[in-house]
């Protein structure tokens, strides 16, 4: 693609997706996150695509909304345009998603991280949601999805003060993460992730991606329902004969996203 503010590449059967406006701190512009949904979409699209990544600078992942762009703000407009709407289209995107998360992750860049599946981050990496040092709240998931992330002390903490930062242990002791490493490796550690993602059935992967993120939005009973019959159709597919197949013959399945 043709963008200013990304960097969109393949990596075999991964796509992946690099923040890049480096004097901003990765600033998350308006048009810098058309391009990131653009670019998403299209590897959503792209059936060699089996996974994404997303992806900063080792200083940062996205230092947050773009403040010089929405300081003038009003707020009739705001919800005239729906404001940032269009920042939750990433959770549309079919496909497993992971964040390598390197340096600071504030604000939209913390909700940024949240939206994705996985999050890798690097070991100098910090996460934290300072907007109510501006005189606003978080505006995309970080009085929910942190929550859920890390608990509810924390999350107010974090919320309320700005200034309460996650270290990546720390992020990795509540939960947020699922693995630190050091800083230059964590790009190819992530992307290492992806491709074995990638290898699975791309059905599959993103019936799991389905199954976990209802369970955020469904009661036990009606999400064990809806893991069980997308369960079901999976006996419908080529992939799982394969799969099961190969393992009583003791060799490696081919899957092939049918
Ligand atoms: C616009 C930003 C920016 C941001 C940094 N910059 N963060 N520009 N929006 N969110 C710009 C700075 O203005 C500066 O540009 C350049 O990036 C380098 O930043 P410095 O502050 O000089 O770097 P440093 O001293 O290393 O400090 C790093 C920092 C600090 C601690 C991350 O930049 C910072 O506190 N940034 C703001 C973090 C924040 O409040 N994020 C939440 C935003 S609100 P110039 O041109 O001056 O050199 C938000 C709401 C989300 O995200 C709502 C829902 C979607």
């Amino acid at each position: 693609g043709n963008y200013q503010n990304i960097v969109s590449e393949t990596r075999g059967k991964v796509g992946l997706i690099t923040l890049n406006r480096p004097k901003a701190l990765n600033a998350l512009s308006s048009a810098l996150f058309h391009e990131v949904n653009d670019a998403l979409f299209k590897f959503d699209a792209d059936e060699n695509i089996g996974a994404i990544v997303i992806t900063g600078s080792e200083k940062a992942f996205a230092a947050g909304a773009d403040i010089k762009e929405m300081k003038d703000n009003v707020a009739i407009e705001c919800y005239k345009t729906n404001f940032l709407g269009h920042w939750t289209d990433i959770t549309k995107v079919k496909k497993p998603i992971l964040a390598a998360v390197n340096g600071f992750a504030l604000g939209g860049g913390c909700e940024l991280a949240m939206m994705c599946d996985i999050i890798y981050a690097g070991d100098k990496a910090v996460f934290g949601q300072p907007e109510i040092k501006l005189g606003i709240i978080p505006g995309a998931g970080g009085t929910q999805r942190l929550v859920k992330a890390v608990g509810k002390s924390k999350a107010m903490e974090i919320c309320l003060t700005g200034s309460v930062n996650l270290s990546a242990e720390e992020a990795l002791n509540l939960g947020l993460v699922s693995k630190v490493v050091p800083a230059d490796q964590l790009v190819d550690e992530t992307i290492k992730t992806a491709e074995k993602i990638a290898k699975m059935s791309q059905p599959m992967t993103q019936m799991v991606k389905e199954c976990i993120n209802q369970s955020f939005e469904l009661s036990l009973t009606s999400g064990l329902l809806f893991e069980r019959r997308l369960f079901h159709s999976g006996f419908g597919t080529h992939d799982q004969k394969e799969g099961m197949s190969a393992f009583v013959e003791k060799r490696k399945p081919t899957f092939e996203n049918k």
